[in-house]
């Protein structure tokens, strides 16, 4: 191997500019490195140079104009500047669920690879980060290999990425581990020439060949929504028991071997993540001859929809056995607190089917009330908690903001017609809002539980990095 061929500091491109490639291509140019990033978007481009970061997350607009200042970070649409800049190019487009098919969309993906192969001209390493089905990266060495001007010597490595949304910067700048899929030594070296700033703080990495290094983005995700589905199992057999299933996750909780972290009952996952993803892995396990084995993922994504009928089948209740004409305080749209991402959010919804039930429905969040409109323009949105809970029948909890959380039961209740919340995320006081005349409902929780604290752990919550 010629060792100039390994630059100490590789130039990096960003294909794709969305939550996962903004963030990365930010925190590389922090980390020291001259990174380009690249979208076929110009609007977004336009909204990047100019310091903004096009969606909500923690901390990154912060970090984007600390890496604009050092001149390290610059945007294009161009493809061949980008070819002709790039000693690695991370690609980081979306790969949705396909319209028709729970399989994973892989337009965008197999575009970028095309772009960059058919253009680059000298050796360089391109790396996928997107969720693909198992077998891609093989797929694309294959096509890239093919049009590309240098054949061969044009590389592929999968580089899964594990960021949350709302911890982006910190999980980015500071994961649990690096998984590197390479083919190759050189690859490897490359790599770790890119993530060298990590790799010297300790960070545990892991080098794989490509399909495992795909696998592990989609088994880790399968893992997560699997315990989250568990524990919301749970729920509704204390539900026909009359057990609850908050008090049931703490104790489980301090079995280390089970641990606390994802046990947290409720509403369910949603985002643009965890439920295609797994419907994406399981489709592609049946492609391959092994669907039994993850067949179960189909009752994980069952468990996790039943979740949001039952939310639905609590403020009925609540309400007295009919939504027509009840007036409900939606109070979140976002997939989770700190995020304005609203693909597959749980919340709206909930907050859909309540409104087609009849329900008079406002729904409030502090930072998704405009994705939430664009895709639901027929619900009612407001600016503000107090207008969203102003005379309630029913107040439904469905992110846990911060915002919420806080709120005063007395203040809130001053504003409704009745007293009475449906705590979708068990993320509020029970015993302060019954003491306050509240009644308070909670699934998997009989009607008269009390508070119950979860384990919170340290890296779950916000921190500014
Ligand atoms: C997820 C993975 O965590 C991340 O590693 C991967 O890279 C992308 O997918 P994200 O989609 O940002 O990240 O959200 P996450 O924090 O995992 O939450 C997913 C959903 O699960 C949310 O809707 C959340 O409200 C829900 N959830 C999470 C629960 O219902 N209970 C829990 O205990 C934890």
């Amino acid at each position: 191997m010629n060792p100039s061929a390994i630059p100490l500091a590789p130039r990096m491109t960003v294909i794709g500019t969305g939550y996962l490639g903004a963030t990365h291509a930010i925190c590389m140019a922090v980390l020291g490195f001259d990174v380009l990033g690249v979208d076929v978007d110009p609007q977004k481009i336009e909204t990047l140079r100019s310091g903004r970061v096009p969606f909500f997350e923690p901390g990154l607009p912060e970090k984007l104009a600390e890496a604009l200042a050092s001149g390290r970070l610059r945007f294009t649409t161009d493809f061949d500047e980008a070819a002709e800049f790039g000693d690695i190019h991370f690609v980081c487009v979306g790969t949705p669920q396909a319209k028709d098919s729970p399989a994973a969309d892989m337009t965008y993906v197999d575009a970028a690879f095309s772009a960059l192969a058919s253009r680059i001209t000298r050796k360089a390493l391109l790396v996928g980060k997107s969720t693909v089905p198992i077998g891609t990266a093989a797929r694309l060495t294959g096509i890239v290999q093919e049009i590309s001007p240098i054949g061969t010597e044009l590389e592929l490595a999968w580089n899964p990425e594990f960021l949350r949304e709302g911890f982006a910067v910190k999980d980015t700048l500071h994961p649990d581990r690096l998984v590197f899929g390479v083919a190759s030594a050189w690859a490897e070296e490359q790599l770790r020439a890119a993530f060298r700033p990590i790799l010297d703080e300790g960070t545990p990495l892991v080098v794989a060949d490509l399909p495992t290094a795909e696998l592990v983005k989609v088994a880790a995700n399968s893992f997560l929504a699997t315990k989250i589905s568990y524990i919301n199992a749970m729920a509704e057999v204390c539900e026909a028991t009359g057990a609850d299933v908050s008090l049931l996750a703490t104790a489980l909780s301090y079995d280390d071997r089970i641990g606390g972290r994802f046990l947290k009952p409720g509403l369910g996952f949603g985002g643009g993540c965890l439920p295609k993803d797994i419907r994406a892995f399981k489709h592609r396990a049946e492609e391959l001859g092994v669907g039994q084995a993850v067949s179960f993922l189909g009752e994980v994504d069952a468990i996790n929809n039943r979740r949001r009928l039952r939310t639905v089948d609590l403020v009925r209740e609540l309400a007295g056995g009919s939504l027509e004409g009840v007036r409900v305080a939606a109070l979140g749209a976002a997939f989770k607190p700190n995020s304005d991402d609203v693909r597959d959010a749980p919340a709206l919804d909930v907050a859909r089917m309540l409104y087609l039930e009849g329900a008079t429905v406002s729904v409030y969040d502090p930072e998704a009330n405009e994705n939430a409109h664009r895709l639901y323009p027929d619900l009612t949105f407001v600016d503000s908690l107090a207008e969203a809970v102003d005379r309630a029948d029913v107040v439904a909890l469905l992110t846990e903001w911060q915002e919420f959380r806080d709120a005063d039961p007395d203040d809130i209740g001053a504003l409704v017609a009745h007293r009475r919340v449906v705590d979708g995320r068990h993320a509020l006081d029970a015993d302060d809002y019954r003491a306050k005349g509240w009644e308070y409902r909670a699934l998997g929780r009989p009607a008269k539980s009390g508070t119950v604290r979860l384990h919170i752990d340290v890296r779950d919550e916000l921190a500014t990095v």
